[in-house]
């Protein structure tokens, strides 16, 4: 959902900086308590049970010792959210309020902005839902309670081919109605008409809130039971789950979410009290809709229809959630039900306990695939083994999928060595790094904690140790950027967040530097930050002096006068600067 239709100009960033509230924003996902400048509470990138999540409002910076992420509150939404960085400014620019410069429509790849398009139609369709008697009973006779009918902004689409034509006609151009996939062309006449006619219809919303497009339900025995907006420029259904822009927070709570197959499952599972239930809007999960899951938790349960294509589908997906390391389990709702069938069959309770009961995944395949009166029958083990290897070679965790192998090796009664020759165990996983927060511990960290964290003077501007100093990659990263906006600010202070932006691409780089911003202590014995100057120059310069000597030996053997001369002098005062100086005596 990169932003297509507003232009990304370096202005409309920093008026996001300048405007959002990082405290409101991690406050959507945790609770947060006020301890001196900090917020505190439990962490909302990855589970725990004691807090170590941390937010300072004046730096404008968060950063986590639990899971090591940390940055500014752009950072923080995307984590939160799965926005991209363009994503994460035209949120929060909505969210704040912030003017967003409009490319003109027509130019370029851009395309035109289907946004007012949908978002007219929408407000057109609940209208009518209001207005109409035979989709509100339609709605009734299903039990949708009106709370949720109301939260997720149903609405109906009246029969007849030119409702919505008619009524938006005045504010939206034709062309843009097409574009959004809401009217189509008849090809024999070429007139305009309605595609979603006398259907109940439901938003679809990415995960920031953005209207895509919507899903049109019929309301009597159509043969199309369902009619989706047409893949336009913005609506790909299969980059999105249904009902996540209303659900990310209370999945992030629960720690795990419900993936059932459409629109009228998620309606059933949420008033049967199931707030973190999304779609994937049809029976196919793709990569990226199991990606975005992953986003938010590390585990999925399966809410798929009880029937055989259900089953089938859930056994086709399976393999999709374990390669993103997700936990799966599966809930069952008996023969034919999906979870709105059976709470309109048995109630509520009964699709909580169903849910509640949902079994480990990865167990029911190893138990259905090793049947115990396979173990007689060499060739049906065979077939089982290879089977569950290839299911076992999709979960990264090592340990997990050991696990699960020896329990299969033990009911199809062979050695485990066999299951893993017919699927060799895969690499780890990549994109899960091992992160290793601890204290601030290296001088390198220490120095720069010091002079950004403001607690002393920062030396002048003539006398940073040069960026060479620094051997840890990331620290610097951080100081290269710190004495270059230093040095353009002629000696102000930068301020953190400028510095985290100027690193944004980096994630772990940015973590590091959020860590050493919010951790502390950073009360030091003043002079600390020259002492560690001091001891940053000593060390570079006795490396320099290492190579300055083995250059020395090559000029001497090349016979080249001119460089050997020059060498040697830089030598003398590299020793000078460091044997013979008094201490103190630096300035
Ligand atoms: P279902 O046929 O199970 O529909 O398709 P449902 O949501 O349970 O609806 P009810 O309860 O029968 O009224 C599951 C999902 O698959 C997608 C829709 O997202 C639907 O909610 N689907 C299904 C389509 O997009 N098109 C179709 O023609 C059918
Ligand atoms: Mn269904």
């Amino acid at each position: 959902m990169a932003l297509r239709n507003v232009q990304l100009t370096p202005e409309l960033v920093q008026a996001v900086r300048d405007a959002v509230d990082i405290v409101d924003i991690a406050g959507d996902y945790t609770k947060l308590r006020k301890a001196g400048k900090r917020h505190g509470g439990l962490c909302p990138l990855h589970k725990e049970k004691t807090p170590s999540f941390s937010v300072e409002p004046a730096q404008g910076l968060f950063y986590c010792f639990g899971c090591g992420q940390g940055g500014d509150a752009i950072r923080l939404h995307m984590l939160l959210t799965g926005d991209d960085f363009p994503a994460a400014i035209e949120a929060l620019a909505r969210r704040y309020g912030v003017p967003l410069p409009r490319r003109r429509s027509g130019g370029g790849s851009s395309g035109p902005d289907l946004e007012p398009a949908l978002e007219a139609a929408a407000e057109f369709f609940t209208d009518q839902l209001r207005r109409q008697a035979k989709p509100r009973a339609y709605l009734e006779e299903r039990r949708i309670p009106a709370e949720l009918i109301e939260e997720f902004g149903l609405g109906y689409a009246p029969p007849g081919w030119q409702n919505l034509l008619e009524a938006l006609q005045a504010r939206i151009p034709q062309a843009e109605l097409e574009a959004a996939g809401l009217v189509g062309r008849s090809r024999k006449s070429g007139k305009p008409y309605d595609r979603f006619r006398d259907r109940l219809v439901f938003p679809i919303r990415s995960a920031a809130g953005r209207l895509l497009g919507f899903g049109g339900r019929a309301l009597d025995d159509d043969p199309a039971k369902y009619v989706n907006t047409a893949e336009t420029a913005g609506f790909h259904k299969g980059r999105l789950l249904y009902g996540l822009d209303r659900a990310r927070r209370s999945i992030r709570e629960a720690g795990r979410l419900l993936l059932v197959e459409g629109y009228f499952d998620v309606l059933g599972a949420v008033a049967s009290g199931i707030d973190w239930t999304v779609a994937s809007m049809g029976t196919a999960l793709t990569t990226e809709q199991a990606r975005l899951a992953a986003r938010y938790v590390d585990e999925v349960v399966v809410g798929y229809d009880g029937d055989a294509a259900g089953e089938q589908a859930f056994r086709r997906i399976l393999p999709e959630l374990l390669r993103q390391g997700l936990g799966v389990r599966r809930a069952r709702f008996g023969a034919g039900h999906d979870p709105d069938s059976l709470r309109l069959e048995s109630g509520k309770e009964a699709v909580a306990e169903a849910i509640e009961a949902a079994a480990d995944a990865v167990a029911l395949e190893v138990d259905r695939l090793s049947p115990p009166e396979a173990v007689s029958d060499p060739r049906h083990v065979a077939r089982a083994a290879s089977a569950i290897g290839e299911l076992l070679q999709t979960i990264p965790d090592a340990v997990l999928r050991f696990g699960y192998g020896r329990r299969a090796a033990a009911r199809l009664q062979v050695p485990e060595e066999l299951l893993w020759r017919r699927a060799a165990p895969p690499p780890a996983a990549e994109g899960v790094p091992g992160r290793e927060p601890g204290l601030v511990r290296s001088l390198e960290e220490r120095t720069l904690q010091l002079l950004l964290s403001g607690s002393e003077p920062p030396p002048l501007v003539d006398r940073l140790p040069p960026p060479e100093a620094f051997r840890d990659d990331a620290m610097r990263n951080i100081y290269g950027v710190f004495c270059t906006l230093y040095r353009d600010g002629s000696g102000e202070r930068p301020d953190p967040q400028l510095i985290v932006a100027e690193l944004a691409a980096d994630d772990g780089v940015v973590d590091r530097l959020a860590r050493l911003l919010l951790e502390g202590p950073f009360a030091s014995p003043s002079g600390e930050l020259e002492e560690a100057f001091k001891q940053l120059k000593r060390r570079w310069q006795q490396q320099r002096l290492r190579s300055l000597a083995s250059e020395i030996g090559e000029a001497q053997r090349a016979g080249d006068e001119a460089r050997l001369k020059r060498l040697l002098s830089d030598k003398t005062a590299l020793s000078r600067d460091l044997h013979h100086r008094p201490d103190g005596g630096d300035r």
